[in-house]
């Protein structure tokens, strides 16, 4: 089968990278990882990407003060060079300018730990927990312009349980992700 060569851009530990990777191994899945790009060259996900055996980067977004449009210039060369067509965004954590949204547009998908448009930004867990939601979870949607907003793809719910703290409620919403983000993928390669 024909796999589509994509890149996926990481800032941290990378487990949704690694969820990724593994779908990615499997001979009938619809993608290959061309590249794993960072803009944290400490990034715990480069080294798991790089013992899995992919291309690894790191371009460093302090080395672009003030200007993240000339960041973004160098991280979509680096794409176009290693002949990605769609880029998965697995815990990247820069607000992105109109100038890669735009390059990448309907090429871009993102995985967020709440569901959206419920909780964009940080915190998510915490927050649902405050406002008392009986349900959680977690959606993969195409990026736009706006932060954590733009057509969802795919969501995947959890039940948030009465003793639940911010941090279990997270670790079971990851869990989701992992099995959410390759089916997202899959399914919207398959719908192109
Ligand atoms: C994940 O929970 C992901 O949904 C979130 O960052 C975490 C990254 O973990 N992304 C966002 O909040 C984007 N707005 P990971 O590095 O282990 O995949």
């Amino acid at each position: 089968m024909t796999k589509t060569p994509i890149a996926i851009l990481i800032s941290g530990r990378g487990s949704n990278m690694n969820a990724l990777i593994e779908a990615c191994a499997q001979p009938d899945y619809p993608a290959r990882i061309a590249l794993v790009l960072s803009n944290n060259p400490d990034a715990p996900g480069l080294e798991t990407a790089r013992a899995a055996g992919l291309d690894v980067m790191a371009i460093d977004h302090r080395k672009f003060p003030k200007d993240r449009e000339s960041h973004e210039r160098a991280v979509d060369a680096a794409l176009v060079q290693a002949g990605v067509e769609i880029i998965c965004l697995a815990g990247y954590m820069r607000v992105l300018t109109p100038y890669l949204v735009g390059r990448w547009h309907g090429k871009m998908l993102n995985i967020h730990p709440s569901l959206l448009p419920a909780y964009p930004g940080l915190d998510t867990h915490a927050r649902a927990l405050a406002a008392g939601d009986t349900e959680h979870g977690c959606t993969v949607h195409l990026v736009t312009d706006g932060v954590d907003e733009g057509p969802i793809l795919r969501q995947a719910r959890v039940k948030v349980l009465a003793d639940d703290t911010a941090q279990s409620l997270a670790a079971r919403v990851l869990q989701q992700e992992h099995v959410l983000y390759p089916a997202a993928l899959s399914d919207y390669l398959s719908r192109r």
